[in-house]
């Protein structure tokens, strides 16, 4: 007995999305069907509405997101019934060169459910990064549940099921800051200002925030920014300079996935330091970086998938850390709306004026 619920749906590029009924299959082998109670708005959703991630509409957005397992399919051991579980995009493989090497969190064949959840008339969906999580159910692989401490409520669990633990991760993984280092954090949304965070929680000594906004500026004070920097007016590569003795940080990062934000950041940063782009960038953006730069400079270039964690390791982690006051996942959330407002939640991330919206069922 296949359920029938509502979810967002983008149809075309472009195209604002719609409410639908969806179909949601029972689950099947190694998947689970979770009753979704909070999912937050990610820029990723976005760019798949705006056709900025793949050709493969429709989707079915979503993906940051805490609820209740519902209903579980055959051979389902990591989680039961009732179990109050995170979402995640990395369900490793176990198996693959990068799993067999004990790199999980490069995972080149991460698990999704196998069936498809479709609309009413059988056309099939496509799941952001593999959830579709702003509908009342969704279908997932049971690996795609990492069980949390159910003190946490979903607003705040669910949002490291995707941007703050991708913010978070890029510092302390990625970026591995380490206590005394200086950090520019470009970008001051959901991801940036958990950029920050993490950060401040490896012990950061100085942490300077980039965005175009005051407003965001202002907000990145509240995780931890020792700095701020207004690059719509001031060179921030300059300014980061005057702010590290003119040597520029130990790690850069760009939470704005922009070949002119990248290019700040590669320069903002000190010699044998880190850049890292957790921004995703769109299919046309081309990056020109002299090549003896990239040479000379020393260091490393990363890209910063899901911020390289592994949701089993780190998102527990992370509620305790939330439960002992140690990091305010609260403060991220702007505002709390229905599943029909996710439209006007992009146009308010697209103006800047929230941080997170959280859809909650
Ligand atoms: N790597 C990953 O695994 C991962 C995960 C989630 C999101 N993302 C990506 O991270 C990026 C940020 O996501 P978000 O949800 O925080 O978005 P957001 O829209 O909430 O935040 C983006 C911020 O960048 C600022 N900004 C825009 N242009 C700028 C510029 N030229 N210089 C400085 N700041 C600028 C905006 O004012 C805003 O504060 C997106 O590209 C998103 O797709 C990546
Ligand atoms: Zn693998
Ligand atoms: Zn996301």
């Amino acid at each position: 007995m296949a359920y029938e619920v509502r979810g967002v749906v983008a149809r075309g590029k472009g195209q604002p999305v719609t409410v639908e009924t969806i179909v949601v299959p029972d689950p099947g082998p190694g998947e689970a069907v979770v009753d979704v109670q909070a999912c937050g708005v990610c820029h990723t959703d976005l760019h798949y509405r705006e056709g900025g991630i793949n050709d493969d509409f429709p989707f079915l957005l979503g993906h940051e997101a805490a609820g209740v397992v519902a209903a579980i399919g055959d051979g389902v051991t990591n989680v039961a019934v009732g179990d109050y579980v995170v979402l995640n995009w990395r369900a490793v493989c176990g198996e693959c060169r990068a799993c067999r090497k004990g790199q999980l969190q490069y995972c080149f064949n991460t698990h999704n459910a196998a069936q498809k959840m479709t609309l009413a008339d059988g056309t099939e969906l496509s799941p952001a990064l593999g959830i579709g999580a702003f509908a009342e159910k969704t279908l997932v692989h049971s690996g795609q549940c990492t069980k949390v401490d159910p003190a946490a409520p979903p607003t705040a669990a669910g949002l490291l099921g995707c941007g703050v633990m991708a913010g978070v991760g890029a510092a302390i993984n990625t970026g591995a800051v380490q206590r005394g280092e200086t950090v520019a954090v470009f970008g001051c949304g959901g991801v940036g200002d958990a950029a920050i965070a993490g950060a401040k929680l490896a012990g950061a000594s100085t942490i300077i925030a980039v965005d175009i906004s005051d407003q965001k500026l202002e907000w990145a004070r509240r995780f931890g920014a020792t700095h701020t920097v207004n690059s719509a007016g001031t060179d921030p590569v300059e300014a980061i300079k005057a702010l590290t003795s003119g040597f520029g940080v130990d790690v850069a990062i760009d939470a704005v996935g922009h070949p002119k934000v990248f290019e700040q950041a590669f320069y903002a940063r000190d010699l044998a330091g880190r850049v890292v782009m957790v921004g995703v960038p769109t299919p046309g953006m081309e990056i020109t970086l002299p090549a003896i730069e990239i040479f000379g400079r020393g260091g490393a270039v990363k890209s910063s998938w899901y911020g390289d964690c592994l949701p089993s390791r780190d998102f527990p982690m992370l509620v305790d850390l939330y439960l002992q006051g140690r990091f305010d996942l609260d403060a991220f959330v702007s505002e709390t709306i229905g599943l029909d407002d996710v439209e006007q939640a992009f146009e308010k991330m697209h103006k800047g004026e929230v941080l997170r919206s959280v859809v909650v069922f």
